[in-house]
């Protein structure tokens, strides 16, 4: 997600606009620049990574002014590099600006653009053509060209926007993207969100859906759609700017698991089209492609591995073709069979993990076609990929992988969905089905953020165990390797994940009365002798019988569970195939909230590293 920052003073706007971007970091961004006018023109610099990077570029003190305007990005179109990082200026940069949103029809104005003005793109942004689009309509009032270039832009955006023949102003506008306004003694501010100016300010207008502002350091004027002055009241903001980025949650972990309805539904809706059907869009695997492939292979590491494994359920089971799920650092050298009629699956949230990018790498050489489901646009897997499948989970800041997650399964489902009804191996009755099932998801995750009392009741009550086990059948296997990882690795306490019915072949020698297993249960839907529900139930009564405390988690109804177990924690009703999505979040809130009671430092957990860049 892109952050702006603009500011209008009398001096020093450099220091202002980069401790801005500092406070935006949060958002999660892949570069970052500034534009200032200097001496009757806009010098731009801007560099891809991290923040020291831009940094480095602006020391120079000749590099400043009076204002200017900010920008991290977060790729969306073009991949993160130096000329698509932000300010975008136009053909003789006598204009500059920077945007959050995505133009809808940047294509069609670039071409326009091209053919009457001549005009000559310098990145792959849909961006860039703002900048273009107000120069092009410049006669000495910028905010006059802003609202001309608005009238052609379709889609959502906050611009903000400086004229080197205008120094002292800076002109911005509001389509459904963040944008405030920061009131200031002597100099003002403008940014996608409060914290940025938190640091020098607490006095804010906000800023609605098509309204233009004009700022300078002693005004900030906003104007209607209609081009009238609007008056808005003060809004006064009491908060640290820590609490700001994390729009209240004590830590970027909660914030992300209760982001997760809104990742669910990005991710989901972005890939159907108006008929409920499962699109494609921008990837170019034909149905020969699909029909071809013998094999499919999903490489992966830690979480994403995880998500793995619950894809090859579905996979296998819609589309009929054996699917083998491994760890990148395995897959790596074991010379796999593959081949042109394979199919590679990458899932990486960073998409830039070495072990999964190195299996990839190997795949292709093999020949295999690679699909790669990834959160982090323009990133090196989704670049050396035949096809990038994204999730839409927004940045993950808390080295805990949890809307990530989810996003990949619902990114497995639809690939599983589409390539099912390619082969014929999906009746449509069923994927109609199932889309309702992934529909009501968002739903159902809310409903369980109800539980997070009791979760958190019951992570206090069970912190000091030393050992944890996760046990599941079938689908909820999978998930037991997920939760249990999401424990370990935020709360140092040892767990262990295992297919229950592996437990008598060892594991169940452990089993004492200072041990807890929580117990996933929520595969019910085929009764009888071949139904996982009842193994379960089986296997939960194997460790009670030895003296260990059991957390049932199943579906509700499911009620009979609570004559076995000590504890049971429920997930609203829902096809089978699509309980992953549902279990792992009280799994993730018990993980949190053990690690809370426990103090440790659930964002940033010892040894451990976001993105994994060394093998
Ligand atoms: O960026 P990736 O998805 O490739 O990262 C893979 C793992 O390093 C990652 O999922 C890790 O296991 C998480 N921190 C777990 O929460």
């Amino acid at each position: 997600m892109c952050g702006i920052v603009g500011f209008v003073g009398e001096e020093h706007a450099k220091e202002r606009i980069v401790e801005g971007l500092k406070r935006l970091e949060y958002r999660g961004y892949d570069s970052a620049g500034i534009a200032l006018p200097i001496d009757g023109r806009i010098e731009i610099r801007k560099h891809v990574g991290e923040l020291e990077n831009l940094e480095k570029i602006i020391a120079d003190p000749t590099f400043d002014a009076a204002a200017g305007i900010g920008h991290t990005r977060w790729a969306t179109h073009g991949a993160p590099s130096d000329v698509n990082a932000h300010p975008h200026g136009n053909q003789d940069n006598s204009i500059a600006i920077v945007h959050n949103g995505i133009i809808e029809n940047y294509q069609e104005i670039r071409e326009w653009l091209s053919t009457e003005y001549g005009v000559r793109f310098k990145s792959d942004t849909d961006s860039e053509v703002i900048a273009h689009l107000i120069g092009i309509y410049y006669d000495g009032d910028l905010h006059k060209a802003m609202n001309k270039a608005v009238e052609d832009m379709k889609g959502a955006y906050a611009v903000c926007a400086i004229a080197a023949a205008e120094p002292d102003k800076i002109v911005a506008v509001r389509k459904d993207a963040p944008l405030v306004a920061g009131l200031g003694n002597g100099c003002n501010f403008i940014a996608s969100d409060i914290p940025a100016m938190l640091k020098y300010i607490k006095e804010f207008y906000t800023i609605e859906n098509n309204e233009t502002v004009v700022l300078t350091k002693d005004d900030i004027t906003i104007y209607n759609e209609k081009g009238e002055k609007v008056k808005r009241d003060v809004l006064h903001v009491s908060w640290d700017a820590d609490a700001a980025e994390k729009e209240g949650y004590e830590h970027f972990m909660l914030k992300e698991i209760h982001e997760q309805p809104k990742g669910i539904s990005e991710t989901l809706l972005r890939r159907l089209d108006a008929n409920g059907n499962v699109v494609l869009d921008g990837i170019s695997m034909s149905k020969e492609d699909i029909e071809k492939l013998d094999r499919i292979y999903i490489v992966a590491c830690g979480t994403a591995y995880h998500a793995g494994l619950v894809g090859k359920s579905i996979i296998e089971k819609l589309v009929k073709v054996p699917v083998e799920v491994d760890v990148a650092s395995e897959f790596r050298y074991r010379d796999p069979f593959v081949d042109d009629r394979t199919l590679f699956i990458a899932i990486s949230q960073s998409g830039e993990t070495q072990d999964t990018l190195q299996s990839l790498r190997e795949a292709k050489a093999k020949g295999a076609r690679i699909l790669s489901v990834v959160n982090v646009v323009g990133s090196s897997v989704a670049r050396e990929s035949d096809d990038v499948f994204y999730t839409w989970a927004g940045p993950e800041i808390a080295v805990a992988s949890t809307k990530a997650y989810t996003t990949q399964l619902i990114c497995m489902y639809l690939i599983a969905m589409y390539m099912g009804r390619t082969r014929g191996t999906l009746s449509q009755e069923d994927h109609d089905r199932l889309l309702g099932e992934l529909k009501a998801l968002p739903e159902k995750v809310e409903q369980i953020f109800q539980s997070e009392e009791k979760l958190a009741y019951l992570a206090k009550k069970y912190q000091y165990k030393e050992h944890i086990f996760f046990i599941g059948r079938g689908m909820d296997a999978g998930v037991a390797y997920e939760g249990s990882l999401k424990l370990k690795e935020i709360s140092y306490i040892h767990s262990f994940a295992i297919a229950a019915g592996e437990l008598k072949h060892g594991t169940i020698a452990l089993m004492d009365p200072t041990v807890l297993v929580i117990a996933l249960a929520t595969q019910d839907g085929k009764i009888g002798e071949d139904s996982l529900y009842d193994k379960m139930v089986s296997n939960i009564v194997e460790v009670t019988s030895r003296g260990a405390r059991v957390i049932a988690l199943v579906k509700d109804g499911m009620e009979k569970v609570e004559q076995i177990s000590d504890e049971v924690i429920y997930i609203p009703r829902c096809a089978d195939e699509v309980a992953p999505v549902l279990s792992v979040i009280p799994l993730q809130i018990f993980a949190y909230y053990v690690a809370k009671e426990r103090g440790e430092n659930i964002d940033k957990p010892r040894n451990l590293a976001k993105s994994v860049t060394v093998e």
